[in-house]
């Protein structure tokens, strides 16, 4: 292996050489290198090892080559969803979906606005999200490059998010949970997209107090399964599903495929339902939920529960959702328990849909149970019992496969396409290799620091490309050059093509906590380049009504109070520029971005109103403002796009009531210049 190393690396050292002579032996100025650098003193002066550049051959990307694969990441506590080229882990772009971003207009507009609205819990503005796992869409169990997904931990919501102009198109959430952990997954060719829940409270929504009696009888989890319209690129609610599941704190989930396709395996911890100290003496919620050896794996055959959804007499509605309940999930048999050791995390089925991958927090192996096992199991109706709520529990020594000892504190497994498992050790820092075939353990490379989950290219899928692995870590302690307490996490990007796994890049994350990813090849995404015919509204997908298509198109239109400005925007003026309301008014912006040229985005800012909006090649975008307040604003393109790009501005001028009230309508709206004279008069004389 050592031997290959130092070949790449003199191949590495040979091609930079060529490189370097060429340009001294065409050029005459020897302008690059420059002062007569060689790799090799570069490598002096900067103590670089042969280890180090290697890394850096590997992840060095030129001036226009463009990364081979996307990582798509989940931007924690921002709401957004980051997108980053690997292997240069350079950041192409932040996609807003449950909090506001201003460059891109998202949440400035009428409809993204509305979008964020409605995403919110009734009476409440939610400003922020816990985003944690992003899930691409999938067609016969790979990664189509469509669409992702995204859970908001914190409130419960599932974000839609189109891969053609990487835009959140909705958000989903249900009354039934307020939080989850088991989602974003999706189904095999994505019928469904999975969200766990994390907390049980009582389903109603209404207040129970916490004791032991009522947490057991009154507090309980569900698990929803949202419907995808894969035609529509939407979430279909109306015919979502929800299953209601016993109070234990369910946690990540997965979805079977191949031989285990229809069913979805779901972890849980505090099966002891431990509440804290809600009662006098009693432990810690952290030590209450860590007594049991094992807790539940828990199994629920979702193809047949979608059956028993759409039947007459066999759900309920709680919060406008069909809901299956415990009893009917026990009695239509969807719903198994395998006992799983110990608090669990990280739930994963490997490629082949065979094996079902758990790692337990406190326990320091890997258990892999055998898919045909459990369902032999449940076919059979071979139960070693049942749990307090009537669930079936499978045997565990009878349906597992085996189990590998990793090291402290395995989380998450992912899989490449040589048949190796990777485990991330949180205690340890460490991410593990093994076989899945025999369960030996392979290699095992410290991380630097405190690993979460850990992503292989299409890892999760049953084709996993392999050769990344991307080590997310919570802490970053001395990686990076110190910014005040709080530090940046840390993505590293490990090379795992080869015999012994190589770190290649240490990315810092300045937004956290950013949870989980996934990473597609870059070929599988056939993003748009403009947004065409022009008109479309990226929120709606389709041609907007209000678009106007061309300038002559552009106008403004009064109907009693309210004024409908139609404008457009090309390189470098909007048309009209001068847009002329009345106080009291309410004025509706319909602003379309007539260019069809790749990357000539303008933008619409408008002082006051907290108005920005990003308006990419074609694109329609509507705002609507109450011009409360009398007076000049000026507006501007927010995009640097040509030499005359500050020239690319305009005026809203709102004339004073009382002044409209004095004249005729149309003369006010003709001739504001004397009113506003007259305004300013009356100003200075007051001061
Ligand atoms: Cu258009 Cu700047």
């Amino acid at each position: 292996m050592l031997k290959r190393m130092k070949y790449q690396f003199l191949l590495g050292l040979g091609l930079l050489a060529a490189v370097a002579a060429a340009l001294n032996g065409c050029g005459g100025e020897s302008a690059n290198p420059p002062s007569g650098e060689t790799t090799a003193s570069l490598m002096k002066a900067r103590g670089l090892t042969e280890d180090d550049v290697i890394a850096a051959l590997k992840t060095y990307t030129p001036s226009g080559k463009h990364d081979t694969h996307y990582l798509i990441a989940s931007g924690g506590h921002s709401g957004q969803v980051i997108v980053v080229g690997v292997p240069s882990m350079r950041i192409l772009k932040y996609v807003g979906v449950f909090t506001p971003e201003p460059w891109q207009g998202y949440g400035f507009d009428d409809d993204t606005r509305k979008l964020l609205a409605d995403a919110s819990p009734k009476g409440t503005n939610l400003t922020w999200a816990d985003t944690h796992h992003p899930a691409l869409s999938e067609t016969n169990g790979e990664y189509d490059g469509e669409h992702v997904f995204i859970n908001d931990k914190a409130n419960a919501r599932i974000a839609v998010i189109s891969l053609k102009d990487f835009a959140t198109t909705q958000i989903v959430r249900s009354d039934l949970l307020r939080s989850d952990h088991g989602g974003a997954f999706v189904t095999p060719n994505t019928e469904y997209v999975i969200e766990g829940g994390q907390y049980p409270i009582p389903l109603d929504g209404s207040h129970v107090d916490l004791d032991p009696k009522n947490y057991a009888d009154l507090y309980r989890s569900v698990i929803i399964l949202w419907k995808f319209d894969r035609e529509k690129g939407r979430i279909a609610p109306e015919e979502s599903f929800a299953i209601e599941l016993p109070p234990y704190m369910q946690d990540l989930a997965d979805a079977g495929k191949l031989d285990s396709d229809g069913y979805i395996f779901l972890n849980s911890f505090n099966t002891e339902r431990a509440i804290g100290k809600a009662v006098e003496g009693s432990p810690t919620l952290e030590s209450g939920a860590s007594q049991n050896d094992m807790d539940y794996l828990h199994i629920i055959n979702w193809r047949k529960a979608a059956e028993v959804a759409k039947q007459e007499g066999k759900t309920s509605k709680i919060h406008d959702m069909t809901v299956i309940s415990l009893q009917t999930a026990i009695d239509e048999e969807l719903l198994h328990f395998v006992p799983e050791p110990k608090s669990p995390h990280g739930v994963d089925v490997t490629p082949d849909g065979k094996g079902i991958c758990i790692s337990g927090k406190l326990d320091t192996h890997v258990t892999v149970f055998d898919f045909a096992k459990l369902k032999q199991a449940i076919e059979s109706k071979t139960f070693d019992g049942k749990d307090d709520y009537g669930v079936p529990i499978i045997s565990f020594k009878d349906t597992i496969r085996g189990q590998i000892q990793v090291g402290l504190g395995p989380l998450h497994t992912q899989f490449d396409g040589q048949g190796r498992a990777y485990t991330s050790l949180f205690i340890e820092s460490k991410v593990a290799q093994w076989s899945l075939d025999d369960l030996e353990l392979i290699d095992t490379i410290p991380v630097h620091y405190n690993v979460g989950h850990i992503s292989v290219v299409g890892g999760d899928t049953v084709k996993p490309e392999g050769r990344y692995l991307v080590s997310l870590n919570k802490w970053a302690i001395d990686r990076f050059a110190p910014v005040g307490p709080l530090l940046p996490q840390n993505f590293q990007l490990i090379d795992i093509s080869g015999d012994k796994m190589q770190l290649l890049y240490d990315m810092p994350i300045g937004l956290g906590e950013p949870h989980y990813v996934q990473i597609i090849a870059a070929d599988k995404i056939k993003a748009d380049e403009v947004y065409s015919p022009v008109g479309f509204n990226p929120a709606t997908r389709q041609v907007d009504p209000h678009a106007a298509t061309s300038e002559e198109d552009a106008r403004v239109e009064r109907d009693g109070d309210t004024v409908d400005v139609y404008l457009t925007a090309v390189r470098s003026h909007f048309s009209p520029d001068t847009v002329r309301v009345k106080q009291g008014d309410t004025v509706r912006f319909h602003v379309t971005n007539l260019e069809q040229t790749h990357d000539a985005t303008h933008g619409f800012a408008l002082n006051h109103f907290n108005v920005n909006i990003s308006l990419e090649p074609g694109k329609t975008a509507n705002f609507t403002i109450k011009a409360d307040e009398p007076g000049v604003y000026p507006f501007y393109c927010s995009e640097f796009c040509s030499a005359l790009h500050l020239e690319m501005a305009g005026y809203m001028l709102v004339e004073p009531a009382e002044a409209a009230a004095e004249q005729p309508a149309e003369a006010s709206a003709e001739q504001p210049a004397e009113a506003m004279a007259e305004q300013l008069a009356e100003a200075s004389a007051e001061k």
